[in-house]
């Protein structure tokens, strides 16, 4: 069982993934932290994220234990992350990496839920369900900007939505694996939802479709 999940930032993708994980059995990968794994060792080693040869060398390298560095949630590697992301090397390398785990999930697990902005569309086309999450951009950035607050880091309300709004345009105008909705995908909009409303009605999608 293959579960797709895609949308722009702070809309609930990482929550409803991990229960629906939990609740089926499956594995989870969030593929953002494939993107910001790539931004953060570029950053170390003093690389511009905009340059595609190197960004695509990085992602050449990148292993699963790339992905475990708790410093990648944060918002810093967030803009690095959209940026490598558009560059279509970067992407092509990282594809067999998450089909891999789709079709082996680690484990044992009988399947997968994937998270990200083109599962639905480009690693898992064929997907048994997916979902397309999102929030309008104020509810969301008040969500991070809740968050960074809530993990002790000093934020203006305005930059993160600012940010967020940066970061949703790239992530959507880019050539290559766009932000989009899969044509196939069930709309789930968390603007007015708490998380165990929209749990509910994601497992109310996938139980009318078995
Ligand atoms: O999901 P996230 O906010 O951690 O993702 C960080 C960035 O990575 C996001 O702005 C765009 C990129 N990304 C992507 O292009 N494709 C994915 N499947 C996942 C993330």
């Amino acid at each position: 069982m293959i579960i797709a999940i895609d949308g722009p930032a702070a809309a609930g993708k990482g929550t409803l993934g991990r229960r629906l994980a939990e609740h089926f059995g499956l594995a989870y990968l969030d593929t953002g932290l494939i993107y910001r794994a790539i931004a953060s060792k570029m950053s170390q080693r003093d690389l511009d994220p905009a340059d595609p040869e190197a960004a695509a060398a990085v992602a050449r390298t990148l292993s699963a234990e790339d992905l475990e560095d708790p410093a990648l949630r944060g918002d810093e590697a967030a803009q690095a992350a959209s940026q490598v992301a558009a560059i279509p090397d970067v992407r092509a390398a990282v594809l067999d990496f998450q089909r891999d785990f789709a079709a082996h999930p680690p484990g044992g697990a009988r399947g997968a839920v994937l998270d990200g902005r083109d599962i639905g569309t480009v690693v898992c086309p064929g997907a048994d369900h997916k979902l397309f999450v999102t929030a309008d951009l104020e509810a969301r950035a008040t969500r991070r900007f809740q968050e960074l607050r809530e993990r002790g880091v000093e934020s203006i309300y305005a930059r993160v939505l600012e940010d967020m709004a940066e970061r949703d345009a790239r992530d959507s105008q880019r050539e290559v694996a766009p932000l989009v909705p899969a044509i196939d995908a069930f709309m789930l909009d968390t603007t007015e939802l708490e998380a165990d409303a929209a749990f509910a009605a994601a497992l109310k999608f996938i139980a009318s479709r078995c």
